[in-house]
């Protein structure tokens, strides 16, 4: 018999509830366990659930319960959540979070504690929602080297463009109808300022590469500064505006870690990944290339993944499952992204083909409809990001948008 407890009775939290009763029985008879939930822990009171029975509002009931084997931390932020989980942790209790917060800041220090107290620390639902990315990179593919992962890894961004560009919905209308379908952070500026994209390239990073990479070491932009006319010159491109999530192994190996919106063409698998659903490409050397793609946030997809790591501690519990990478102390193996060589689109006024074309050398122009005609858009050569800026730098307040050209 395992028994369970869920800390946070939010969006994430009340799903994991939800989907472990509706599939108890299930759950139980295919996976060969006895599992069953025991508390919820919440400050908040839920009165006249099916479940009502099981709140608790103090950690110690949790904590002192040594019927209590396996933990999911659905709560969100920093703290009190890590004070929790590593008090569980601390006590041999397993933890299964959707917390990417909490692991981008504290994840070598909780994978270390799990260790030493012979439980697991499981996070499966922290990247990608219900995709499976976690689980595959540490042990499905673990017999190769990694060489670089990217993807869409915000649903709630992804669902924005996908509204502005398809529908022609405004940025607020989107953002509101994000935050409604329950996808977005409590604090929707981590979404749409790219913070949250950034923690998940900073697990994936240090679970391909196997040092822990902090997000204020990784450079990060969000889609705030993005116009209609960037997507319209996007089309005309051939392709859309996405916000991507990147980390590769440069030739001086070390890491480049990035979050950014790129121009993604239409060929690539990325580009077609519309609303709330992720998709991440991860490259090695054994396998080339694999492509994970599912809906990236929710109540319920994320439960699914919550629930996916509760099952496997149950299943096999005194198994050693937790992944494990080393802390690290300084972000000397981060590579310098101004040294990265990158094509940019730029978006400039008040200047001509001359200028532009003396600074930047044979450039690919685009149009859109309704293009004024003081205004040039154009993908520029392939050059280190550094030399790029300094131009742009030069032309000043001419240059009204730049983003990267995505090439993985
Ligand atoms: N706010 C996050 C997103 C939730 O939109 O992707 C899932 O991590």
């Amino acid at each position: 018999m395992s028994k369970f407890a869920v800390l946070g009775h939010g969006v994430v939290g009340s799903g994991t509830v939800e989907l472990f009763l509706k599939n108890k029985d299930r759950i139980n008879k295919q996976s060969n366990i006895d599992l069953d939930l025991k508390y919820i822990l919440d400050i908040r009171d839920f009165p006249g659930l099916p479940y009502s029975d099981k709140f608790t509002k103090d950690i110690n009931d949790i904590l002192n319960d040594d019927e209590v084997t396996i933990v999911a931390e659905v709560m969100g932020g920093v703290h009190p959540a890590y004070d929790f989980v590593l008090a569980c942790l601390n006590k041999g209790k397993s933890v299964c979070t959707s917390n990417k917060e909490l692991v981008a800041k504290k994840g070598a220090e909780l994978l270390k504690a799990a260790k030493e107290h012979g439980c697991n620390f499981m996070f499966e639902a922290s990247t990608g929602g219900a995709i499976p990315i976690i689980r595959p990179l540490h042990s499905c593919l673990a017999a190769n080297d990694i060489t670089a992962v990217a993807g869409i890894l915000n649903g709630t961004t992804n669902f924005i463009l996908t509204k502005m560009i398809t529908d022609k919905m405004s940025f607020a209308d989107a953002l509101a109808m994000a935050q409604r379908l329950g996808y977005a952070e409590k604090n929707p500026a981590a979404d749409v300022e790219g913070a949250d994209a950034c923690r998940k390239i900073c697990i994936l990073s240090s679970l391909a590469f196997g040092r822990h990479v902090y997000p204020d070491w990784v450079y990060c932009e969000g889609i705030t500064e993005l116009t209609l006319e960037d997507v319209s010159y996007a089309e005309n491109w051939g392709g859309e505006v996405k916000l991507i999530g990147s980390v590769k192994r440069t030739e001086d190996g070390k890491i480049l870690p990035m979050v950014a919106p790129r121009f993604v063409c239409s060929g690539c698998q990325l580009a077609n990944i519309d609303d709330v659903f992720n998709g991440v490409m991860v490259f090695g050397d054994g396998f080339d290339q694999v492509m994970f793609y599912g809906r990236g946030a929710g109540k319920l997809p994320t439960a699914s993944a919550v629930m996916g790591d509760v099952i496997d501690c149950a299943k096999r519990t005194g198994t050693d499952l937790s992944l494990f990478w080393e802390d690290s102390e300084e972000p000397d193996f981060i590579e310098d992204y101004q040294l990265d060589t990158v094509q940019m689109y730029i978006r400039v006024n008040n200047s001509d083909k001359a200028e532009i074309e003396k600074l930047f050398g044979e450039v690919e122009y685009l149009s859109r409809e309704g293009q004024p005609e003081n205004e040039l858009a154009f993908i520029t050569p392939a050059a280190a990001e550094g030399s790029l800026n300094a131009k742009l730098e030069y032309l000043g307040e001419k240059v009204l948008g730049k983003i990267r050209v995505f090439d993985m």
